[in-house]
């Protein structure tokens, strides 16, 4: 069929399957002109199809030369529905990977339950043994807890007080004023339950458990703290107390994991356009005016430039892991430079619909947006007849 972007709120409910691979191979290209990495052998990426899980995964198979297993939550086609971007891009992935003789498999499922967890601690013993990496890259709206079984639901919205600020629409590219109501206590609970710590524990509570952690093993969560205009919805906000939460549960881990000599880090990385934060009001503004001061400075990076230099330059430098006074680790260091926030913090106050074309590089946001689901990607022919049926071998 012919595939075009089709939208339903923030997000496109197509996916371009030939688009999708050529993001990837790019990614991993990327990936193969850097230095290789002296890192992890055998990696488990829970949320591997998609932003920053995505881009870890192809950092430790193209950087490191890791054979790798990918847990995520994506929907393949179905009648003349595309599968979702995530399933394409795993099947990219795999095959890749399987060129370069390097192992590559994948779990589709729900990573919250018992089940899948269960079911990957099969394979990792079926297939490796012991693990050396655990990325955790969950964002979801949802969760259902696998002991209770009550249903979470996040929110991204302010504490204490109402909140108002500038927006954009980037279809449209109006700027307009946006008021948030703050958050019910309930709302607040809900949000720390879904995208807090207490499931990254039960993963590490369950491979401990099972003895599939190697000696000296790593693992890894993603964080965000951002400018002071976004504070109040973000950081100061619903999804920031899930992030505290997320940030204890790093230290919590830490001491836990001492017993086989290896180590927990929460790495706050920097605001890109991905899936999720296309989702958060007032942040696609901000991101659109970052991205124009940060390409003005030679300084802006995508996901994979970010997770490439979170494994070469933070994790993996044979020596001590770099951290703040805090304990995490920070590769949003360019996105937080006083320059830059300085010019975005300016830029912002004079953005408007008028001025938003010179002010910020909203037509970069968009083609992000879009090249998240395999569409305005160079190299691919959108009027071609292209098969949207794609397999993902290991799943097959
Ligand atoms: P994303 O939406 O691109 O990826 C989410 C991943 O989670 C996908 O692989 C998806 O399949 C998987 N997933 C969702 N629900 C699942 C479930 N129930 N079971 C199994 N897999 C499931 O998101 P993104 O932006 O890469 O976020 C990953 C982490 O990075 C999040 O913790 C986020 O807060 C953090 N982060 C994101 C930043 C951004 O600007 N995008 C900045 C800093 C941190």
């Amino acid at each position: 069929m012919i595939i075009k972007p089709k939208f339903r709120g923030f997000i496109c409910t197509t996916a371009h399957p030939k688009g999708c691979a050529q993001q990837v191979r790019n990614q991993i290209d990327y990936v193969k002109s850097q230095p290789a990495i002296n890192g992890p052998k055998k990696v488990l990426v829970i949320g591997a199809s998609t932003g920053y899980g995505l881009a870890s995964r192809i950092t430790a198979a193209f950087g490191a030369g890791a054979d790798t297993i990918g847990v995520f939550f994506e929907r393949p086609s179905s009648g003349n529905r595309t599968a979702t971007a995530g399933w394409y891009n795993t099947a990219a992935f795999e095959e890749a990977a399987r060129e370069a003789g390097l192992f590559a498999k994948s779990i589709n499922g729900d990573a919250f339950s018992n089940e899948i967890k269960q079911q990957t601690i099969e394979m990792i013993k079926r297939e490796w043994g012991k693990v050396d990496l655990v990325v955790y890259s969950l964002a979801a709206p949802k969760r259902v807890h696998p002991e209770t079984g009550e249903v979470f639901s996040s929110v991204l919205k302010p504490i204490g007080q109402t909140f108002s600020n500038k927006t954009v629409d980037f279809h449209t590219e109006e700027v307009s004023h946006i008021s948030i109501e703050p958050a019910t206590e309930e709302e607040i609970r809900h949000t720390i339950a879904v995208m807090g710590g207490e499931d990254w524990k039960m993963w590490i509570d369950a491979l401990q458990e099972a003895d599939v952690l190697n000696e000296g093993a790593k693992t890894v969560a993603y964080s965000y703290i951002g400018p002071v205009v976004t504070h109040p919805v973000y950081r100061e906000g619903t999804v920031g107390r899930a992030k505290n939460h997320l940030e204890a549960t790093a230290h919590e881990l830490d001491k836990q994991l001492k017993e086989i000599g290896g180590e927990a880090y929460v790495s706050v990385n920097k605001a890109l356009v991905t899936q999720s934060s296309s989702a958060i009001p007032v942040v696609p503004l901000y991101i659109s005016l970052l991205y124009k001061v940060m390409k003005e400075k030679g300084l802006h990076e995508g996901c994979i430039e970010q997770m490439y230099r979170l494994f070469n330059e933070r994790l993996y430098t044979g020596g001590e892991v770099q951290v703040d006074e805090e304990g995490r680790i920070r590769i949003d260091d360019w996105e937080m430079r006083e320059d830059v926030q300085a010019e975005v913090s300016a830029r912002w106050s004079k953005v408007d619909s008028d001025n938003l074309k010179e002010l910020s590089d909203i037509e970069g946001y968009r083609r992000d947006f879009f090249q998240l689901f395999g569409f305005e990607t160079d190299g691919v022919d959108y009027e071609a007849d292209t098969e949207a049926n794609v397999t993902i071998q290991s799943l097959a």
